[in-house]
């Protein structure tokens, strides 16, 4: 039975994934596997046998997932499942731009009470609300991921010109957008070019006010700004100076602070990007997946710290290592499988920048002691064998 502990609410939908040999719940003790969506686990005490922790949703920085590595804890999150939720809001976000929405709503809230004469007040006011249309303007894309991409097709479709631009960008992204996105080396040239600008990276210590005052510098006058990625991407106070003198013509984001609030032109959403019924449930069930296979087979598929493998069953038992690197640790590992007389069905492994995962088929008797041993050898993190 093995015991997954929900830290948010997560989609019922999990429970076709997590049928049979399961206990999930939020009050779970000494789980094996964590389902975390927006929670911060930077502070939250570990068990001993948590081997997986499971992120309903792209960003990990609520995840001290680094530090995971040494405790051998896999972290999972699930890239795409998002990421229409995600593309329909940049949508709305850059027709809220346009077309001053938001302020037009407001002003005719404010004419309650005024009867017969709101036709004639609407006609002689609307003026004060005209907008632009977003076709033949041009966005700029930062991070051209699953998110980006599906952007980036959308506002072709509706008659943008886009500019890319992605130092890890997919080669078969590239080929996808083909003929649709100009991508650049360069953030000054899209910067330059961009009358809306949407941000779709990572938060991480090198991304941190990535958007700050320099950036504005070599920005149009007048740009919009989308953020709909993390708060921290972006220097508040620079934003707000450059709202207030013009340079940023409206700032969409998605993660109010005190300051934002209240700051005229910058609309600011409750962290609305990925919530959507279609959205939690793709993430929930795409995460539980993940958790399960891992559990249940060892394989892993969309880790953030450690590498991808997956391998079809071999044997009775797979020995699962995680650890810091193989070639120092494969030798000494042959050598305990060697004494113990493991008959091997299968070896597989993966190396990452900074962990390393080897998976053992054998049809042999495992005794305890050997994976204590394993355990035991330095660059080791964990041992699990599954099908004891
Ligand atoms: C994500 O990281 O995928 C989004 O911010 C959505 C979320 O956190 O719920």
């Amino acid at each position: 039975m093995y015991k997954i502990l929900k830290l948010n609410k997560i989609s019922d939908k999990i429970n076709n994934v997590f049928n049979g040999e399961y206990e999930v719940g939020d009050k779970v003790h000494n789980p094996d596997a964590i389902l975390v969506r927006s929670a911060d686990m930077h502070n939250y005490e570990v068990n001993e046998n948590l081997v997986a922790v499971g992120r309903a949703g792209a960003g990990v920085n609520n995840i001290p997932h680094a530090d995971y590595v040494r405790k051998g804890i896999v972290v999972f999150n699930t890239p795409g499942a998002n990421a229409n939720a995600v593309k329909e809001l940049v949508l709305t976000s850059l027709l809220l731009c346009g077309r001053n929405i938001t302020g037009a709503v407001e002003w005719v809230k404010q004419q309650k009470g005024k009867g017969e004469e709101i036709p004639a007040l609407v006609e002689k006011n609307k003026a004060r609300f005209v907008g632009r249309e977003i076709t033949g303007k041009t966005l700029g894309i930062i991070g051209v991921g699953a998110i980006g991409a599906l952007v980036a097709e959308a506002v072709y479709a509706l008659g943008m010109e886009v500019y890319g631009f992605d130092p890890f960008l997919n080669p078969d992204t590239a080929h996808r957008l083909e003929g649709k996105v100009t991508f650049t080396d360069d953030i000054g040239e899209l910067y330059a070019k961009s009358d809306y600008i949407t941000i779709h990276v990572p938060y991480t210590p090198a991304t941190k006010y990535m958007i700050n005052k320099e950036a504005f510098s070599m920005m149009k006058k007048s740009v919009n700004v989308i953020n709909l990625a993390r708060g921290e991407l972006v220097n508040n106070a620079d934003m707000i100076t450059a709202v207030k003198n013009g340079d940023v013509a409206k700032y969409v984001c998605d993660f109010p602070t005190e300051e934002l609030i209240d700051v005229e032109n910058v609309i600011t959403v409750p962290h609305l990007g990925a919530s959507t019924p279609e959205a939690e449930d793709n993430c929930a069930v795409m995460a539980a997946g993940e958790i399960a296979d891992y559990l249940e087979n060892g394989n892993i598929r969309n880790s953030v710290n450690f590498p991808g493998l997956y391998a079809p069953r071999t044997g009775r038992y797979r020995i699962c290592i995680l650890a810091e690197n193989i070639n120092e640790v494969m030798p000494s590992v042959n050598e305990l499988l060697g004494r113990d007389n493991v008959h091997l069905t299968a070896v597989n492994s993966s190396t990452g920048k900074n962990s390393a995962y080897i998976m053992i088929g054998t049809d042999s008797d495992i005794y305890p002691s050997l994976v204590k041993d394993i355990e035991a050898l330095d660059k080791v993190y964990k041992v699990r064998v599954i099908g004891l």
